[in-house]
């Protein structure tokens, strides 16, 4: 595919100014919370990032016929996730980064102990935000369970754990592999989808297809984060390049080389448009959108 099209460039932008501002708001926070606290979560959530997640969430909520409005509290306690998990990411005892989203890491920073304070807060600030702010509150319980069950010990959480078990690991199967980046990448955002889907009033069988859809890009992020750790540019990308080998990491490209594991992102890719075909001219979103995931550079 060529790149994306002007209107959803302009898409892209308009949601993402929409969930910054939404996010801004909610950092807050009372005096209770520490001046070094809300500076570091703030520094890390507001330094850029796609925001690739809570855009899922709104135009999952959009594709099954709801307001997006409904959807930002969502879309911002994913991202809020997201944020903790890259904070935790890159400590020393995890990936050792030193750059995330173009700027110094959170524990280069304000030193690892704020890091991993900013973190936790983020994550239990997004439970609050689903809990309080979904206005059909069984809605907002469906969604607390699909988050939590997505970032902890069976999914992302989880999946980190795995990820550190297979450094240097001399033997790993395509069948671990894939384990390993359904659980750490995949399912957060494979949540994305069923919390938007949700909000938007979407029938079981709507849900079932948008969350295939998010299993198969979640999936094949991964592998393209794989694959730009390999060719990406560390400007564009506002993190280091190159390190998964120098970890011993067990990534797509290294089990089964570049073409293949561009030719399985492909696949995943289209088996997602194949997925939210019920869905018509109202998926055409999310269509575009799984391309971008396979052609874009950061
Ligand atoms: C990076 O996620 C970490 C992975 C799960 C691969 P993103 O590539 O979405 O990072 P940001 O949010 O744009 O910084
Ligand atoms: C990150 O995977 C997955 C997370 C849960 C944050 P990576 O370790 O490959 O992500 P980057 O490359 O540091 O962004
Ligand atoms: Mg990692
Ligand atoms: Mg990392
Ligand atoms: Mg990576």
């Amino acid at each position: 595919m060529s790149d994306p099209s002007p209107s959803f460039k302009e898409m892209w932008s308009t949601l993402q100014s929409l969930v910054n501002h939404r996010l801004s708001e909610s950092l807050d926070l009372s005096p209770d919370c520490p001046s070094i606290l809300r500076e570091a979560m703030s520094y890390s959530l507001s330094a850029g990032g796609k925001r690739l997640r809570p855009i899922l969430v709104l135009l999952s909520c959009e594709a099954c016929g709801g307001e997006m409005e409904a959807a930002l509290p969502a879309a911002c306690a994913i991202e809020m996730v997201h944020t903790y998990s890259l904070i935790h990411d890159d400590l020393p005892a995890m990936d050792d980064d030193d750059l995330r989203r173009g700027i110094p890491t959170s524990h280069i920073k304000f030193g690892e102990a704020n890091a991993i304070l900013a973190g936790d807060a983020l994550l239990t600030r997004a439970f609050e935000i689903l809990a309080s702010q979904i206005k059909v509150k069984s809605c907002a319980a469906e969604c607390c369970v699909d988050l939590a069950n997505a970032a902890g010990a069976v999914g992302m959480v989880g999946g980190q754990v795995a990820d550190l078990e297979s450094e240097h690991r001399e033997h790993s199967t395509l069948e671990e592999l894939e384990a390993i980046h359904r659980r750490k990448t995949g399912r957060l955002i494979c949540s994305a989808l069923t919390m938007g889907a949700r909000i938007g009033g979407a029938d079981a069988v709507i849900l079932e297809r948008l969350e295939r859809y998010g299993t198969c890009i979640g999936l094949a992020f991964q592998i393209t984060d794989d694959l730009l750790d390999l060719t990406g540019d560390k400007e564009k990308m506002g993190k280091g390049v190159r390190k998964d080998a120098e970890h011993g990491k067990l990534t797509y490209p290294s089990l089964i080389g570049v073409d293949e594991s561009r030719r399985r992102a492909q696949n995943l890719i289209d088996e997602a448009c194949l997925s939210i075909a019920p869905l018509g001219s109202h998926g055409q979103r999310l269509e575009e959108l799984a391309h971008f995931i396979l052609e874009r550079d950061h």
